[in-house]
């Protein structure tokens, strides 16, 4: 066979990024906690009434002061507690200087001088926002800290998701100094630039921002596409080329705005800026600062498609942060879009570079060049430590995928599985023949195997027949590798949540289940009442006939039990139960979750139980920190007991469950068990219909109107005692026949049941499998009627 190997790389490398914004913000938060138990400790001593309420009545600055002079006396003769008397109207401190008084102001970062990065002040106009202006929001606004949208009149209607400041007195050449006035009542010391711009520019919102995060702060900015002034004075920066200030040259001609209101008044709102500047600095502008340089492109009767092929040419415009004045949106965004190539070009290239350079010090490194792993810049496969741990390979053909997981030989290839399968015989195919000259025709795949890696991807290893044009259609088999890299790993932003949020439980109870509310009560009183746990239990009592006076209360057992628990934790009635009545034998827990919502308030933590379960401080506490509200629901996967009769072999059945691959199994089909807001809920469910509402659970609910993360997760201190599943047949299609492969899958293990097969035909022949005279063990009739 001829064998080839082949290096193929689908997807860019790796990337872990954490936003630096984050650490930006966080670091005011620590600073601000850390000063604040910082003061509250200085403050402490002070506040009580003791002799130090006399160091304190003095200026500390006079006591340093006097220490430093060593004049110390008259004070270590007042400090003997000998009374004196204070008459009204002597002055405590007669010689206090007139010092300043310190205001703290409210936030760490405001004191300690912390800003935001960028601020953009566009320029637009009523005809202009629609296109102009909406273009440049699309292209800009996600890189910049705040972009703001200024016009001299108000327009009809605002394009959404835009800040936009219009003034009133419809002088187009005064908005730069409306602009400034804006500026210093709302943000004057907010940012450390400020951009000044006209909504003509096109702007490469990346490049600026790389721009002005390698300027030091420590720098006077004041640049832009420089222009000399009609009268010789000095130069200034149109608008529509961009201008950008660092926060010291603002505030000075925040300053000086009465002058530039009063003497501004050229017909060119760029003029009136630029003088305004002149005139407050007396710096002129330029187009760059210390080592970095502000690149534009200035082009006239802008057109695209005619005039790309020779910009491209040209390395000015390519290395150009702003280019300018566009025609229209149209052209705006066909620019954008080059530029988006071009930074995709130029990336790829880096990468390119990177690699050979990774490849090229590698000989210097340990290992040497057999070091370097394919492909450069992917983390290595992983390396099992055990025959444990190592990961399958699953074998697939271009139809079936074979030994997928423990519980099926084989499975149909098919929806994204087969899409995926697809497209890497379509990429290997193409790699192939751009290596050999387009001489391959796809026969057919002979062997395919893929693994999941969580280090590094899919991997995949396919075995191809193909067909050599260029020698009479010749068959050739190559085998190629390939890995599709993990993408950019996101770290996802989570609220704080507190940890003693109330829990309340709601537990439903059918007929069937009533035997064991009492285990749930008697293990619900140890864990929660007696420890005083913040939690609350509501027992839903399910009738399926209305209670008449005649019938007698099936319950009746069951509430007199939770009335002596009422009544045994007097410290707060964390025990309570309603009733319902339900007709159907199935019935959902969306039913359930709506007729008891009300009773709660919105911003209650509701957690759904069920009978069987065990209950634990520690799943309590995770529910907690799981669900946060208005942005996450938690949908724990707990660990289920296998049937005992089937797993044990003889009693008593041990009473604990131990959480291994004999005793039971986590149960990635169970759903009912969730916890979520009140709120979360009842806005979720006003945005389903009655029909839709019919054959869902509440996990549908909340998967289906994507407005909430789902967390669903696998939790050990969730066990669950063995449960017969009754699986009504009046139930929803898709309920039922999950509830059919749960009775079926909860039995015991695949190894287990064999066993007993074994085990069953060796005592009655193969024959009597299905015969009636089995009837000595109920439980092992099941799982033979359920193995057919
Ligand atoms: C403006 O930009 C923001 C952020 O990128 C976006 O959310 C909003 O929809 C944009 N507005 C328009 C009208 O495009
Ligand atoms: C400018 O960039 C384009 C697109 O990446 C490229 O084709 C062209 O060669 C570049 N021009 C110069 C002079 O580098
Ligand atoms: C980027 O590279 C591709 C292929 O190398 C080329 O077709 C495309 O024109 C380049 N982009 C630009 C903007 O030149
Ligand atoms: C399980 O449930 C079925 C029907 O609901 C019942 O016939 C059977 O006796 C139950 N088995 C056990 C062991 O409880």
């Amino acid at each position: 066979m001829a064998r080839h190997v082949t290096l193929l790389q689908c997807y860019n490398t790796i990337n872990v990024i954490i936003d630096p914004k984050c650490c930006r913000l966080l670091m005011p938060a620590i600073i601000g906690i850390s000063l604040g138990i910082a003061m509250s400790m200085m403050y402490a001593p002070f506040s009580e009434n003791s002799c130090e309420t006399f160091v304190a009545n003095h200026d500390p600055q006079e006591l340093v002061n006097k220490r430093e002079q060593k004049s110390l006396q008259g004070l270590e003769d007042s400090l003997k507690f000998e009374p004196k008397l204070r008459l009204q109207q002597e002055n405590v401190a007669p010689q206090r200087s007139p010092t300043k008084k310190l205001i703290r102001p409210r936030y760490a970062s405001t004191e300690l001088g912390i800003r935001e990065r960028l601020f953009v002040a566009v320029m637009t106009s009523k005809t202009t926002i629609d296109t102009l202006g909406v273009a440049f929001n699309k292209t800009v606004q996600h890189h910049v800290t705040k972009m703001v949208f200024f016009m001299e009149e108000k327009g009809q209607t605002l394009p959404a998701g835009m800040s936009v400041v219009s003034f009133s007195d419809k002088y187009p050449h005064l908005v730069p100094i409306h602009v400034l006035k804006y500026i210093s009542e709302h943000y004057p010391e907010t940012f450390d630039y400020y951009m000044f711009v006209s909504d003509r520019a096109y702007l490469r919102g990346e490049k600026l921002v790389d721009l002005v995060n390698h300027i030091s702060v420590s720098q006077h900015v004041y640049m832009g596409f420089p222009q000399m002034m009609k009268d010789g004075s000095g130069t200034y920066c149109p608008l529509e080329g961009g201008i950008i200030l660092s926060q010291s040259i603002l505030s000075r001609v925040l300053a000086e705005l009465d002058w530039c209101s009063t003497n501004c008044h050229s017909s060119d709102a760029s003029l009136n800026l630029g003088q305004c500047l002149l005139h407050s600095t007396d710096m002129n502008c330029q187009d760059h600062t210390g080592t970095k340089s502000y690149t534009y492109y200035k082009v006239s009767d802008f057109d695209f498609d005619d005039e790309i092929p020779k910009l491209k040419q040209k390395e000015v415009f390519n290395a150009s942060i702003s280019v300018f004045p566009m025609p229209d949106d149209i052209n705006h965004y066909k620019l954008h879009r080059y530029f988006c190539q071009h930074e995709l070009n130029q990336t790829k290239k880096e990468i390119e570079k990177t690699k050979d350079n990774i490849i090229y010090m590698s000989q210097f490194a340990p290992g040497g060049r057999e070091s370097v792993n394919w492909p450069i810049g992917v983390p290595e496969p992983y390396k099992p430590k055990s025959r444990f741990d190592v990961i399958r390979w699953d074998y697939f053909t271009e139809t079936h995928i074979y030994f997928q997981d423990d519980f099926t030989n084989y499975k149909e290839l098919k929806g994204v599985d087969k899409q995926d399968v697809q497209e890497v015989i379509k990429i290997s195919v193409n790699r192939l023949n751009e290596k050999y000259g387009n001489i391959f025709l796809y026969s057919s795949l002979v062997n395919g195997y893929r693994r999941f890696d969580p280090q590094r991807g899919m991997e995949y290893t396919l075995d191809l027949v193909l067909r050599d044009i260029s020698k009479q259609n010749w068959e050739v088999e190559k085998r190629v590798h390939l890995v599709r890299p993990l993408g950019r790993v996101e770290i996802v932003p989570m609220p704080y949540v507190t940890e003693n949020t109330r829990v309340n439980l709601i537990l439903p109870v059918t007929v069937d289940e009533k035997d064991g509310v009492a285990n749930f009560l008697d293990s619900y009183a140890k864990t929660c009442l007696d420890s005083g746990d913040n939690t609350y239990l509501l027992i839903v009592f399910i009738y399926r006939h209305q209670l008449d006076g005649g019938i007698e209360d099936t319950f009746s057992v069951l509430k007199s039990l939770v009335s002596y628990y009422e009544r045994k934790y007097q410290n707060g009635g964390k025990v309570s139960w309603v009733s319902l009545t339900h007709q159907e034998a199935y019935i959902s827990d969306l039913y359930i979750m709506d007729e008891v919502v009300s009773r709660f308030q919105p911003e209650s933590l509701m957690l759904l139980s069920s009978v069987g379960m065990e209950l634990a401080p520690d799943y309590f506490n995770r529910v907690r920190m799981n669900t946060i509200q208005g942005w996450q629901v938690f949908f724990p996967i707990g660990f289920w007991q296998y049937k005992p009769n089937l797993i044990y072999d003889q009693k008593p059945y041990p009473t604990n469950i131990d959480i291994n691959s004999k005793s039971g199994h986590y149960d990635a089909n169970s759903f009912e068990h969730s916890s979520f807001y009140v709120s979360d809920f009842t806005d979720m469910r006003k945005l389903f219909s009655a029909e839709e509402a019919q054959d869902s659970d509440i996990y549908d609910l909340f998967i289906k109107s994507q407005k909430l993360h789902v967390f669903r997760a696998i939790e050990p201190a969730l066990k669950h005692k063995f449960k017969n599943f009754s699986c009504p047949s009046s139930a929803p299609l898709k309920m039922f026949q999950r509830c059919l492969t749960r009775r079926s899958l909860g039995l015991a293990s695949r190894g287990q049941l064999a066993k007993l097969v074994f085990e069953h035909q060796k005592k009655f022949g193969p024959d009597q499998l299905n015969s009636n005279n089995l009837n000595q063990d109920s439980g092992r009739i099941q799982l033979i009627k359920n193995l057919n």
